[in-house]
């Protein structure tokens, strides 16, 4: 892990990613979902990373100074509400901060708006000190513990 440093916050429509930046996006998430967190072994083989989704989405994305992209996120922005998701930190950097800096990057772009998500349940206290509440029951998604959760509504 290194020290918090700042990142500079950037969002695209698909169309508009650089290759280089779709590619280190997938990169990113991949190394996050399906090798930090073993979602492929846990899921049985069923959950798929690359899920033909990203089209329809703005993509966050959060570079240091050397153009390293450390932080991530994919947001549904042509829905009610809108949904967000594929929340991934750099393994090397998490828990510096930067998820932090993700989360109110993204409210500084949703104007408000009505938005949920399927959190990982180990994260749902952190997520409620930003404002997000508990949605339904808890439930698996790709063999981890989820739960719906709502802001804004
Ligand atoms: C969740 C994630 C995006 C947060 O980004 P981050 O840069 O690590 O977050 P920050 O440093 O700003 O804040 C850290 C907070 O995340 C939570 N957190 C991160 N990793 C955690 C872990 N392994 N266990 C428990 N809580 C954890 C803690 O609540 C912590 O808050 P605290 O320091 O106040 O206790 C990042 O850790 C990550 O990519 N994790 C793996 C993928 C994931 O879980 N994505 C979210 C799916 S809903």
């Amino acid at each position: 892990m290194t020290s918090s440093s700042s990142i500079e916050f950037s969002h695209y429509q698909f169309e508009d990613l650089s290759l280089n930046d779709l590619y280190n996006v997938l990169k990113l998430r991949s190394m996050v979902f399906n090798h930090q967190q073993r979602l492929i072994e846990i899921s049985d083989g069923k959950c798929i990373e690359i899920d033909d989704k990203d089209s329809n989405c703005i993509h966050i994305i959060g570079k240091l100074p050397n153009q390293q992209i450390v932080a991530t996120a994919r947001l549904f922005d042509k829905q009610s509400p809108l949904k967000w998701g594929r929340f991934a930190v750099d393994p090397n950097h998490q828990k510096t901060g930067f998820g932090t800096q993700l989360l109110d990057y993204l409210d500084s772009i949703i104007d408000s708006k009505p938005i949920e998500m399927n959190a990982q349940s180990y994260l749902v206290d952190w997520y409620s000190k930003f404002g997000w509440s508990i949605s339904g029951s808890e439930f698996l998604e790709c063999g981890i513990k989820h739960v719906r959760m709502i802001k804004n509504m």
